[in-house]
């Protein structure tokens, strides 16, 4: 009898431990073999474990306890850490998340083991390398071998810098996350929400959060909302106002801990409107229907723009008055799929030999 697939899973960051419970439950429905190393890169109990507990997800059996760094730094201590285990332990498959730090030490130190490389959630663009995600992105989709695209732009995106052939068009994995939370949502304690109206706002990249007038300028912004703001704050948000002096709890914002992704869903999902930075949740937001505007100057889910179920608004003074528009009464596509995008890597990587 053949050696089971060994599949090895590289997390570190909020967004891909989410990712992982669906590509988990698939591998572990096959007779491949998977392993988990989380990297450390997110280790904050509700950037981390709560979010494990939260969505039943299976423990890694490594961590590399990176923590927080320099870009350099915490690359550099992933990729050792990496390196010692895949020479000790060597997977048939690596596969990587989205566009973090781990997502990039981990395709480089895979693939000059020479190890096979699948990336999840592959082909996106802002066309902004002052992202260090597209970066990451870019190298993980040239150094891997087979590419999981969640869309047909990311499709085209992958075809235009000759990587067609890799590519695999399976949906993104994030929907079937998200349609799931809610159901999960239901055996969790009820989240606290105002009665009427109000925002969801998420805010964590660094051109939002490091300069200390653009961040000034929306925090007043979201201040002034006429609804009540949620704002479970990222740290990386926590820090950079406690650093530039800027207080977060005053007017109309509601801040608080990062919250468990399904108390996410479930407050989005009743929300007025999202107003955020983050990749996932335009995504998020777009699938459980709520108008969603993105403080970013562009996007790497452009299909969410149409018909402005998401728009882009990088002015701070302009968020609330374009979060607040009529919501629009078209019906959303299934650009993403539908929901069985894990099932589909998982068929893939062992169809091939
Ligand atoms: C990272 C990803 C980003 C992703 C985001 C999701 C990179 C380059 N960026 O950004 O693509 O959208 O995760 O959250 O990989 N911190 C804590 N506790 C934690 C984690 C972070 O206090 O558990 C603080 C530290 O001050 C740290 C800062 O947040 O320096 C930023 O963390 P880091 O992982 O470097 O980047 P993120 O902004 O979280």
């Amino acid at each position: 009898m053949s050696k089971p697939l060994q599949i090895c899973s590289v997390v570190g960051a909020r967004p891909q431990f989410v990712k992982l419970g669906p590509v988990a439950a698939a591998i572990q429905g096959s007779n491949a073999q998977h392993v988990t190393v989380h990297t450390g890169q997110h280790y904050d109990v509700n950037m981390s474990k709560g979010l494990f507990d939260d969505l039943n997800l299976p423990i890694p059996q490594f961590n590399l306890e990176a923590g927080s760094g320099s870009h350099a730094e915490q690359t550099a201590t992933i990729m050792t850490g990496l390196e010692s285990l895949w020479i000790a332990e060597r997977p048939d498959w690596v596969l990587v998340y989205g566009d973090t730090n781990s997502t990039l030490a981990a395709s480089l130190v895979a693939s000059k083991l020479q190890i096979r490389v699948a990336h999840v959630e592959s082909g996106l663009r802002s066309f902004n390398k002052a992202m260090p995600e597209e970066i990451n992105r870019i190298v993980a989709d040239h150094l891997s071998d087979v590419l999981f695209a969640p869309s047909d732009e990311a499709v085209s995106n992958l075809s235009r810098e000759g990587l067609g052939d890799r590519t695999y068009l399976v949906g993104d994995v994030m929907i079937d996350v998200c349609l799931g939370a809610l159901e999960l949502a239901k055996s969790r304690p009820t989240p606290e929400l105002p009665g009427g109206d109000y925002l969801v706002a998420t805010l964590h990249r660094p051109y939002n959060t490091d300069d200390p007038a653009r961040l000034a300028g929306i925090i007043e912004a979201l201040a002034a909302s006429p609804i009540p703001v949620l704002l479970p704050a990222h740290p990386r948000l926590m820090a950079a106002a406690q650093r530039h002096g800027i207080t977060l709890r005053r007017g109309s914002l509601v801040v608080s801990e990062p919250w468990p992704y399904t108390q996410l869903m479930q407050a989005v999902a009743a929300a007025r409107a999202v107003v955020t930075d983050s990749g996932g949740l335009q995504k998020e937001a777009y699938t459980l229907g709520v108008p969603c505007t993105t403080v970013r100057s562009e996007t790497e889910w452009i299909e969410t723009l149409g018909d402005e179920w998401n728009v882009l608004c990088f002015e701070p003074e302009s968020i609330v008055g374009r979060a607040l528009r009529k919501p629009p009464t078209t019906q959303r596509k299934s650009y993403y799929g539908n929901g069985d995008a894990a099932q589909r890597m998982v068929d893939v990587l062992l169809s091939i030999d």
